[in-house]
């Protein structure tokens, strides 16, 4: 079992000017905690400051309680963490296979093995493995980057919007494979704008908003909150797409 600690993290893109506040999460193996919350609110700033990606301000990252923060990225995900951006998630003019090689770089040995492992869950990928990444659909791309970030065997998945512009039958197929990567034990943090299906599928919700936690609890109580209803579900008995859902992939 690992626990990811997330402890009021700061962090943005100016010097002194935080996009996110004092953010805190905790993440065990096995769970799936959802972070929605408006466009611009901070979601994707939240997963690349426990990257390192941005100017860390303040708090701490830490993996089984040893500290993350301040270490280069290529050392976080050889603790054990995966990152699967929003955007620019695979390298295009390479094949599946080398895109997968890619991110098992650091399990050279086993990356033959690892391959096969990691297609098991993935049977698009397994049958495309010699295709360019560019030449796959908007679905399979998505499924090829969370592929790619299994490869290192990571304890934690950190997912930025894995179903953004996807076709319905894709973002079935690609939650399905979110929810069989969490049962086999990844702790899932995962950003998303379709906020009914997120917390339907995590144990957890954080609700961000301008930078800050506005909320952060089980899920089911978040689906039956009337403000969360009202602001993120589309209000009661609507379509589960809020309005703010972007269509940008
Ligand atoms: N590289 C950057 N440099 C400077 N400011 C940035 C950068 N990336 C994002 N921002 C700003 O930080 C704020 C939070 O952006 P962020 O992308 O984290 O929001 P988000 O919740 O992921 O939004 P979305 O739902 O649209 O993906 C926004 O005001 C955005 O303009
Ligand atoms: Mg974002």
């Amino acid at each position: 079992m690992s626990v990811l600690e997330i402890d009021r993290l700061t962090a943005g893109y100016h010097r002194t000017i935080p996009t996110i506040t004092e953010v805190s999460a905790v993440l065990t193996s096995g769970e799936t905690v959802a972070v929605i919350g408006p466009n611009g609110a901070g979601k994707s700033t939240f997963i690349k400051a426990i990257f390192g990606l941005c100017i860390q301000h303040s708090g701490a990252v830490r993996l089984d309680g040893v500290s993350l923060t301040g270490q280069p990225p290529s050392k976080i995900v050889a603790r054990g963490l995966g990152y699967v951006p929003q955007v620019s998630n695979v390298f295009a003019g390479l094949t599946v296979r080398e895109n997968l090689e890619m991110g098992g770089y650091l399990q050279r040995r086993e990356i033959r093995r690892r391959i096969e492992e990691v297609t098991e869950v993935f049977p698009d990928l397994r049958a495309a493995l010699g295709r360019k990444a560019e030449q796959l659909s908007g679905g399979q791309r998505n499924m090829l980057a969370l592929a790619r970030a299994l490869m290192t065997k990571p304890a934690f998945v950190l997912l930025d919007e894995p179903t953004a512009g996807l076709s319905p039958l894709y973002v079935d197929r690609v939650w399905a494979q979110v929810r069989q990567v969490a049962a086999t034990g990844v702790g899932v943090l995962i950003v998303e704008q379709n906020a009914r299906r997120a917390l339907e599928a995590a144990q957890r919700g954080l609700v961000l908003v301008e930078g800050k936690v506005a909320m952060n609890r089980p899920s089911t109580e978040l689906l039956g909150n009337p403000e969360v209803i009202e602001l993120y579900l589309g209000g009661e008995g609507s379509a589960s797409q809020p309005a703010t859902t972007g269509e940008a992939s």
